[in-house]
């Protein structure tokens, strides 16, 4: 038999048939297992497993106060976890399997672990699209819980280098399934209360909602440090790199090193010269993980127009940028 291989204690595992159904074996077995989606890397667990997802908790130090997204196989799975209203429906049809991420009242009966949904009467849900996660939801055959597979406050996972890089030995196995082909998390739409609420920015963007839905979302991405966030991964200070972020940037000044978009020169790299806002969301976290770990203290990014994706990455890179209460150092990845 071939050797298993192994970072620390973390199984890698590959994204062929083999892979998949030991990667679904481990997680029956109430084990976490990190893998690629299209957005990006989740750490998955068995959603109805109380201890699985507090392993979960623990391997991120995520407080347990801010929820995990549930992934399921289709729409049917959706439904007999959550209450879907016709605006979510209508959601749900025009977008998944896909990025985004619905959060919907419980359905009696969920059978969910409690701390899943920190306790909340609601669960975000997502069919995925990327064909490892669903074809890991089929042998699976279960909910998977699975918030994006970093350390908690850090940048979410592109490739499973980064998987091991921020996570290493304290997760049980990654499936390697290469790049991720969004590159930024799901959009969340709060369909719990009268009007649909945008609680993050992300792979579907605001307008293509709206087009679905009728009607403009209310937008709480500027929720400030004392509001109470309704969506955890809104708090202002997240996505960390352990570099000092300066944005909008003309060029880099002394001591800092320029993240381009568009045609800039002088750039260490850019997100996308021929600024593709799609191009530039796939590269992000990636771009700042390297940076990262060549050692850069200071990054200068230039301008990213805030209209469609852009929306989304302005987003990420703004709290990338911000104040970060409880990471006083440059923290080791
Ligand atoms: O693209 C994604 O969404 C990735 C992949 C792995 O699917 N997952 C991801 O999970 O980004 P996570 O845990 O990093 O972000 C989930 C966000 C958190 O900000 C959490 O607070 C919010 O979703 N959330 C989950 N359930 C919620 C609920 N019931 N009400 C409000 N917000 C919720
Ligand atoms: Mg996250």
């Amino acid at each position: 038999m071939k050797p298993q291989a192994m970072v620390g204690t973390t199984k890698i595992l590959g994204g062929d048939k083999t892979g998949i159904a030991r990667a679904a074996t481990l997680l029956r077995e109430g084990r976490i297992v990190a893998f690629p989606t299209e957005t990006v890397y989740g750490l998955g667990a068995d959603a109805r497993d109380e201890n699985a997802v507090a392993a979960i908790y623990a391997a991120k130090g995520r407080p347990s106060v801010n929820p995990l997204i549930v992934h399921v196989k289709d729409l049917d799975a959706a439904q007999s976890l959550t209450v879907m209203s016709p605006a979510a429906m209508r959601l749900a049809e025009a977008f998944w399997p896909g990025p985004l991420t619905l959060v919907l009242p419980l359905r009696l009966g969920h059978g969910l672990a409690p701390s899943v949904t920190a306790g909340l009467p609601s669960v975000g849900v997502r069919v995925p699209d990327a064909p490892i996660a669903r074809a890991l939801l089929e042998a699976f055959e279960g909910p998977i819980a699975a918030p994006s597979a970093n350390p908690s406050g850090r940048i979410s996972p592109t490739s499973s280098a980064h998987v091991l890089a921020g996570l290493p030995g304290r997760i049980d196995a990654v499936i390697d399934g290469g790049k991720c082909r969004v590159g930024l998390e799901s959009s969340i739409v709060d369909l719990t209360g009268h009007h649909p609420r945008l609680l993050r920015a992300g792979g579907i963007t605001s307008d293509q909602l709206s087009t679905v839905l009728g009607e403009r979302l209310s937008d709480d991405g500027n929720v400030t440090e004392d509001a109470k966030p309704s969506s955890p991964g809104q708090m202002t200070s997240h996505y960390a790199p352990n570099a000092k972020l300066r944005l909008n940037a003309a060029h880099a000044n002394p001591g800092e090193v320029l993240l381009g978009f568009g045609p800039v020169e002088g750039a260490e790299l850019n997100l996308s010269a021929e600024a593709d806002l799609a191009v530039a969301a796939t590269n992000l976290f990636e771009m700042l993980h390297q940076l990262d770990s060549n050692g850069a203290l200071a990054i200068a990014v230039s301008p990213i127009p805030e209209s469609g994706l852009g929306i989304a990455i302005n987003d990420r890179l703004r709290r990338a940028a911000a104040p970060r209460p409880g990471i006083t150092s440059k923290t080791p990845n």
